[in-house]
């Protein structure tokens, strides 16, 4: 009787081979990664041999998942002005999803606004998605805003602390001014219209808005208009850092139930 192919089904496909195919690194790499006891499989620590379905298997390196999900997509798209964030526009105005391929079905990941460029992610994959876009992972986003006037040293405090909006004080944001008139603002809210309010807000109206990082992703090569595939680096850069902020926040949870835990043993 033949011997059934080494990488074949019923048991699945060998770790090493699916981690490089991920982009984690060439197969000895990954290979090493398992014997060095850093990939769990379904929360359990894997060892070198082990095979795996990476349609059902759960699999983790430094307990960051795997973004190896077949049919998966991820656009970086250059958002031109004039584009509205949104699948389909009752007004009939171009959208972002026209912009990149029609199959699968991509769906933008948070928004810009009409008159915004830049940076944003198309994406199928709609558990990053939400993890991206809720405000309790707190992924950064850069812009860089040319606004009307010459904002103050004071404007930068206030911008920096926290500016009264009418939906309540933005968080501390990162401000800097490239003199005459461009700040670069970081945030990591994402309320509607944002930086134009903060701006509108300090008494510097913006006149153009443009977003040139989302978390760890940049690029400076990509024109108006074009798009690219994520790497699969790049992908598990954003899983990393929502990853972070999912640990973050279990950690201040269990400190929050902590503390109440211990202010009812007093009373
Ligand atoms: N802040 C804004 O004001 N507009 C955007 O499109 C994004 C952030």
């Amino acid at each position: 009787m033949p011997l059934p192919p080494l990488d074949d089904e019923p048991d699945g496909e060998r770790l090493q081979k699916v981690l490089a195919r991920a982009g984690i690194g060439s197969r000895r790499v990954c290979e090493e990664l398992i014997a060095d006891g850093k990939v769990t499989v379904n929360g359990v620590a894997a060892v070198l041999g082990r095979r795996v379905d990476p349609e059902a298997d759960r699999i983790e390196v430094d307990g960051v998942p795997l973004s190896v999900r077949e049919g998966l997509v991820y656009y970086l798209l250059n958002k031109p002005a004039a584009v509205v964030t949104t699948a389909s526009d009752p007004e009939g105005r171009r959208t972002v999803v026209e912009l990149v391929p029609d199959e699968p079905r991509v769906y933008p990941v948070g928004r810009l606004d009409y008159e915004t460029e830049g940076l944003l992610i198309l994406t199928n994959d709609g558990d990053l998605t939400h993890r991206l876009t809720h405000p309790s992972f707190g992924v950064e986003k850069e812009y860089l805003a040319e606004v009307t006037g010459t904002p103050s040293r004071g404007v930068l405090r206030m911008l920096r602390e926290g500016v009264e909006l009418d939906d309540g004080p933005t968080a501390p944001a990162k401000a800097s001014l490239q003199p005459p008139n461009h700040l670069t603002l970081t945030i990591h809210e994402g309320r509607n219209r944002q930086v134009r309010r903060m701006c509108d807000a300090v008494g510097h109206p913006v006149v153009r808005l443009v977003r040139t990082r989302i978390g760890p992703i940049v690029d400076r090569t990509l024109k108006p208009g074009e798009w690219r595939d994520l790497t699969p680096a790049e992908v598990r850069a954003l899983e990393t850092q929502v990853a972070g902020a999912a640990k973050a926040s279990e950690r201040a949870e269990r400190k929050a139930a902590g503390a109440a835990r211990h202010a009812a043993d007093e009373e």
